[in-house]
């Protein structure tokens, strides 16, 4: 009977056990200084209680070494849980290289997910088992908050911004997506499920269903619709595609390099910054480059512009035009 409700929902990821073993530590320091602390109060209550003998309390004015103690202790107790609560957190910050690129974007009251080969769903995320994986997410409305309790990971999904999570399912199973921020009417219902399936299972799974396009590939077609190409050179460092001079930095290699700015500053050219680039694209100019872009804003949906980045993230440089990369980037 007590089986059927769970004090932790299922844990079902890598990094689950590491923050499980915080919070009950957490939770046990907690009842050990509460029950210390009452034990206390209730046993100097009774010891100490006024006796009709006469006598009257004697003053102690203070002791340092007790305050050093009293205060020594909970600051190495707390320091250490800082140190431990920050490296577990780095981890949970830091996917591994070989993690692989979902996209989320919320809405009133849906979540919509695209697979890395172009497969998208509704409210159901499937995923191989032992394998990083990470979230990009954005919203097309307000606040949302995308979080899988077995996974022990949740981010908020914020429009005008991308944030991300990863995590490594570790067991095969069916597990809870809720939306975790009060979103509007039927934010309970923001609800979905993860299925985390074998390796052969989920190629089975990704085969079964019609993939349409990957995001790259319908980023390709974008990137020449919108005519980006027009002062874009996706390969040759100096001319477009039409020939044309380039009047915007090459794109090929850039993403996940440092490029400096028009301003003196410089940035890393992630999925943020190009979102940034296409939105608002005078806001960071790279070096070298007039601000001429016009903006983008309101031409594109949040997967359009997942897509455009997904594309130019795809565009691997040379090594003469990742050189490129130091004075002429994405804008
Ligand atoms: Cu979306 Cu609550």
């Amino acid at each position: 009977m007590w089986n059927d409700f769970p004090l932790l929902p299922d844990n079902a990821s890598k990094m689950g056990f590491q923050i499980d073993l915080v919070w009950w530590f957490l939770v046990a320091l907690t009842v050990v200084m509460t029950v210390l602390i009452f034990a206390a109060v209730v046993t100097f209550v009774v010891w100490f209680r006024k006796k009709n003998d006469g006598r009257v309390a004697t003053q102690i004015e203070g002791s340092t070494q007790l305050e050093l103690l009293w205060s020594g202790i909970p600051l190495v107790i707390l320091m250490g849980l800082f140190g431990w609560g920050t490296a577990v957190y780095v981890q949970l910050m830091r996917p591994p290289a070989d993690v692989m690129d979902f996209y989320v974007v919320g809405k009133q009251w849906m979540w919509k997910v695209q697979h890395p080969t172009g497969q998208r769903e509704i409210n159901t995320l499937h995923i191989p088992v032992n394998k990083a994986i990470r979230l990009t997410q954005t919203s097309e409305d307000v606040i949302h908050s995308f979080f899988i309790p077995a996974f022990r990971t949740k981010k908020d999904v914020v429009p005008g911004r991308y944030t991300q999570q990863w995590f490594e399912a570790t067991k095969l199973g069916t597990y809870h997506i809720f939306c975790a921020e009060y979103c509007g009417t039927k934010h309970s219902q923001m609800v979905g499920t993860v299925t985390v399936m074998t390796q052969d299972d989920y190629q089975n799974w990704l085969a079964g269903v019609v993939a349409g396009e990957s995001p790259e590939e319908t980023g390709k077609k974008l990137f020449e619709g919108m005519r980006c190409v027009s002062c874009h050179p996706v390969s040759d460092k100096t001319t477009t595609i039409d020939g044309a001079p380039a009047r915007g930095p090459l794109l090929a290699g850039i993403y996940g390099k440092e490029v400096a700015l028009k301003d003196g500053g410089k940035v890393t050219v992630d999925d943020s910054y190009i979102r940034e680039s296409i939105m608002r694209p005078l806001a960071k100019v790279v070096a070298g480059f007039e601000p001429v872009m016009p903006t983008y804003e309101g031409q594109l949906s949040e997967e359009q512009i997942i897509q455009l980045a997904s594309y130019i993230k795809s565009l691997k440089g040379s090594e003469e035009n990742s050189g490129a990369a130091d004075g002429g980037a994405k804008k």
